[in-house]
């Protein structure tokens, strides 16, 4: 027993589950993501509780590991019914690349491709923006985060609603918060007006810094558009060399 009543009840459930579970004598089977989920349980109820709180966050003792909650939430993702688009979609499309990246691209939503592999951007625009990243910035697509607004495939690639933007973004904002990156590159425009909340047009928010949450944000043009109007890939990349600039320390743009 501790002299916390509500992790003792967490733990007695999660003893009383892993037992019915026992692969021998239990009566219960756990699919993998639900057993990941329960082993969390104590650690993201702790987390929850210093948040209610109002703790800082660094002032909290230990946090859950980032890597487990993207996790947790990828699996959120995989089950969500929030809006119509979970009824056309094979698969949903979370994320790909590492979790602990100091670059995010966000996109804006999957396509056919992106559908069908359960990855963002494999598609002809993730071809393109392959080459940003490994030609031009000279990395390796895996050690960026890549993902979109957007988790799910609209039908035949519309544009997506602002109700489904809704329904989306909390995820987006997750995802951010954990990985936690040094600097954000916002792909065109859904992604531009998701995160700073503005009209804008990609034109016009394109050539500066912005921020989100303190971090500094780059908005460039989507690939897809690039690939349309490839006379204005010079612009995206300077957009990009100054991203690059933010990776490599040589500027901190603050807000
Ligand atoms: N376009 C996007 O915005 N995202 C993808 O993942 C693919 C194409
Ligand atoms: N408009 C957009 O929304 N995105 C682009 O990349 C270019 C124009």
């Amino acid at each position: 027993m501790s002299n916390d009543p509500l992790q003792d009840i967490i733990e007695d459930a999660k003893k009383l589950v892993q037992a019915a579970a026992h692969p021998r004598k239990g009566t219960l089977s756990l699919s993998p993501e639900t057993a990941a989920r329960l082993e969390n349980l104590s650690a993201v109820a702790k987390e929850v509780r210093a948040e209610a709180a109002m703790e800082p966050i660094a002032a909290a003792p230990v946090s859950v590991d980032p890597i487990e909650r993207l996790k947790i939430l990828a699996e959120t993702v995989r089950q969500c019914q929030q809006c119509d688009l979970c009824e056309g979609r094979s698969q949903t499309v979370f994320a790909q690349g590492s979790p602990t990246a100091d670059l995010v691209f966000v996109g804006e939503a999957p396509g056919e491709e992106e559908d069908r592999q359960g990855l963002p951007f494999v598609g002809p625009s993730g071809q393109l923006l392959t080459d940003i990243i490994t030609k031009g910035m000279k990395m390796k697509r895996e050690d960026v985060y890549i993902c979109n607004v957007i988790k799910c495939r609209p039908p035949n690639n519309r544009d997506p609603l602002p109700e489904e933007k809704d329904a989306c973004e909390p995820y987006l904002l997750q995802q951010l918060d954990y990985v936690q990156p040094k600097v954000i590159c916002a792909l065109g425009g859904h992604a531009a007006k998701t995160l700073l909340k503005t009209d804008a047009s990609t034109g016009s928010l394109r050539g500066k810094w912005h921020f989100y949450h303190g971090i500094p944000l780059r908005v460039t043009y989507h690939p897809a558009y690039l690939l349309r109007s490839p006379s204005e890939k010079a612009k995206t990349w300077a957009d990009i060399q100054e991203v690059m600039k933010v990776l490599s320390g040589e500027i901190s743009p603050t807000p």
